[in-house]
């Protein structure tokens, strides 16, 4: 969602064009219906949207509306505290995640980029759920190795696709029990196996339960 067949965080190229198109046209239809029936998202979020609609390179990357209130409706349907980031970008899904999240909640938000996190973070030191938000700046998979196991409730892999699955396997390692592991787009980029059979959702009743798909 939100983002166009062809880009990526990380710059590669797509693979399995036809199917892509195919998907593309349903998904275009789908999405706007879902665009149109989707509530709006705070002030600050929707300034957010259209700075990088506006003024970024790359505003397929944002998250947006829709996939902004899935992560919103995961999180206050499952009482989730305390949730991580993988590619901040403007600031657009951290913030969806901190305004949802309660009081004593994190997120966590990690950025490579330093222009992309000094954006961010000036939208977040404007929100009054910005002090949720811990923006930490480098390399995805060292903050991540850095964490202790049961550090999180939930983990937002939305970030260098090359890099899913080192980023899935620690995500693993540091969720607690009955966490869950979100991702952008890996179901048709074949991210996580040798099938098409992957999970952009991926409920972890129980960590030894769970075998790699
Ligand atoms: C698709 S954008 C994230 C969009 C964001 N979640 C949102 O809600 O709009 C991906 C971001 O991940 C960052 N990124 C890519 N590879 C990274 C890495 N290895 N470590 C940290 N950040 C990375 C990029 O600089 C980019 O800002």
């Amino acid at each position: 969602m939100g983002k166009n067949s062809s880009e990526y965080a990380d710059g590669q190229q797509e693979t399995g064009k036809a199917i892509h198109s195919f998907m593309d046209m349903v998904a275009g239809e789908a999405e706007q219906y879902a665009a149109d029936h989707t509530s709006p998202m705070s002030p600050l979020l929707e300034e957010i949207e259209d700075y990088t609609l506006n003024k970024t390179e790359s505003p397929s990357w944002l998250t947006g509306r829709i996939e902004g209130r899935f992560l919103q409706l995961i999180i206050v349907l499952s009482g989730f505290r305390n949730v991580i980031d993988i590619g901040t970008f403007t600031g657009y899904s951290a913030l969806a995640m901190a305004e949802s999240i309660p009081p004593d909640g994190k997120v966590l938000t990690i950025e490579h980029n330093s222009a992309n996190a000094d954006i961010a973070q000036g939208f977040f030191d404007r929100s009054p759920q910005g002090y949720k938000i811990n923006l930490q700046r480098g390399e995805a998979i060292n903050i991540l190795k850095s964490l202790p196991p049961e550090a999180t409730d939930l983990v937002f892999i939305d970030a260098d696709k090359a890099n899913y699955l080192a980023y899935y396997h620690e995500s693993m390692r540091i969720l607690r029990k009955g966490g869950l592991i979100v991702s952008d787009i890996i179901q048709t980029r074949n991210m996580l196996g040798s099938s098409r059979r992957c999970l952009n959702l991926i409920k972890i009743p129980t960590k030894v339960q769970l075998s790699d798909p």
